[in-house]
């Protein structure tokens, strides 16, 4: 069942319920009104009748001998055009139609009971001669009491049209509201149709530069536009993952291309002496193990902008530390000089240890001889400065790009990758790495870890 179908129906059903009970009440309300109204004519009726009879009782005693015998004397003219009936009941359950009158009403126990002043004036509905009747009996004279009676024939009808109209308008708002509901669902989806067509279009043709017009900024309009932002994000993923792999396959190749050279020679190895032997062969071991850090640094970056995969509160300044170790360890003529601010940070301690390697890497390759590496943990951020040649104003917003090396970096060791990884690390912890110049010349590097604020411990 599609989702505009189930709108539709819920519409209708809506529609139906309050329809229903507005029909009902309607009904109710005007068989009670219509009731009511036949009760007053009722009592009105009595007391004309009552009123009669006192008159009438009253010239009675003045002139003996006046009115019709018996033991009393009621006026009792038929109830009219409508059909009604009217009658006295004695307390002995004795009945006296009106004059003319056709038929005689039921009498009820109740009924006696009033004449004999027992009980109250009460109305009831009873059937006479299968024809529902609303009966009115009240007390009229001492023994005796009154009932008139119209029948509600008249009532009935009129509710048995209303049935009717209500019938219809119950069921021509349903009609009219499923209707609506439906041209309303098609109306409110039609974006979402929009949107699965793109969205099948890009399946289909792969092509993530398509966008999805966003007309509105309800839900649907927002939907639309993060719609619209996951493509640019997927876009531009794809696009750094591709230039990634061709820029890796474009540099790998020279080393690969000396690699290739040096193996050929060193095939003819009984050509050359012992000495330069041994010297190949020890340029090759250099080269495969720098292509292998090459091909680990590629691997680094192809995980591109995932997020940290393990999240750990950790201390930077422990991580910092251990990495100073081994690149005092490595870079035996340079000083290492370290403040660190006991800071808690979260993240990822492998990557955020291997960021700040490739920085004292850096600063340990730029170091003269005998040159001091400062290293300092403070507000959360490691800061990393030599002094060597420092970066220049125009290298700056090229060294965190990848494979990027200064025309004088051309004769040291290395790939280009180092600060590419190092922003890289930064940016998925949702920080950054900034350069400037060092105080009294050379570079410093500041890595800055987003996320909670720094915490010291006492
Ligand atoms: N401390 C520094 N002082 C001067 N220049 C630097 C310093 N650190 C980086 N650079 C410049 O930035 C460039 C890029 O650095 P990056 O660490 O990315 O590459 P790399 O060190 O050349 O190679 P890799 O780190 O991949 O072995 C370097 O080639 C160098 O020109
Ligand atoms: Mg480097």
């Amino acid at each position: 069942m599609t989702l505009r179908s189930r709108l539709t129906m819920a519409a209708a059903v809506a529609v139906a319920v309050a329809v229903v009970a507005v029909a009902f009440f309607a009904f109710r309300a005007t068989s009670d009104v219509l009731v009511d109204e036949v009760d007053d004519s009722l009592v009105n009726r009595a007391n004309d009748v009552a009123e009669a009879t006192q008159a009438f009782q009253q010239r009675a005693e003045r002139r003996p001998g006046f009115g019709p015998p018996g033991e009393f004397v009621v006026p009792l003219p038929p109830f009219g055009g409508a059909g009604g009936f009217s009658q006295v009941v004695t307390a002995d359950g004795e009945t006296v139609p009106a004059l003319d009158q056709v038929g005689e009403l039921p009498v009820s126990e109740q009924a006696v009971a009033v004449a004999a002043g027992e009980s109250g004036a009460f109305f009831a509905t009873t059937d006479v001669d299968g024809e529902q009747v609303r009966v009115y009996t009240a007390p009229l004279a001492d023994g005796l009491a009154l009932q008139v009676a119209r029948p509600l024939g008249e009532v009935d009808s009129v509710l048995a049209d209303l049935r009717w109209v209500l019938l219809f308008v119950a069921i021509g708002g349903v009609v009219l509201a499923a209707g609506i509901g439906f041209l309303v669902a098609r109306t409110a989806l039609r974006p979402v149709d929009r949107l699965t067509d793109v969205a099948e279009e890009i399946a289909v043709t792969r092509d993530l530069s398509r966008r999805i017009d966003v007309d509105s900024d309800d839900e649907l309009g927002r939907l639309a536009a993060s719609f619209n932002s996951m493509l640019v994000a997927l876009e531009s993923s794809v696009g750094v993952q591709r230039r990634l792999v061709a820029d890796a396959s474009h540099e790998l190749r020279t080393p690969l291309t000396s690699l290739r050279t040096n193996i050929a020679v060193l095939t003819r190895e009984e050509e050359l002496d012992d000495a330069d032997a041994a010297q190949l062969r020890s340029d090759v071991d250099a080269q495969i193990s720098e292509l292998s850090t090459l091909v680990g640094d590629v691997i680094d970056l192809a995980r591109g902008g995932e997020p940290v995969q393990r999240n750990e509160v950790l201390r930077l300044d422990e991580v910092v530390e251990t990495a100073v170790d081994q690149a005092a360890f490595h870079w035996q003529d340079v000083e290492f000089a370290t403040d660190l601010e006991p800071t808690t940070v979260t993240g990822d301690a492998d990557l955020i240890g291997r960021a700040v390697t490739n920085l004292l890497d850096n600063a340990g390759k730029w170091s003269p001889d005998g040159g001091v590496v400062t290293v300092g943990v403070h507000d959360g951020e490691v800061t990393v400065s030599d002094h060597g040649p420092g970066v220049a104003e125009a290298d700056r917003e090229h060294v965190f790009e990848r494979f990027w090396r200064a025309p004088a970096a051309r004769n040291k060791p290395g790939s280009g990758l180092g600060l590419a990884i190092v922003a890289q690390v930064a940016e998925s912890h949702g920080g950054d790495v900034s350069v400037a110049d060092a105080e009294g010349g050379g570079a410093l590097f500041r890595l800055r870890l987003g996320g909670d604020p720094p915490r010291v411990d006492s």
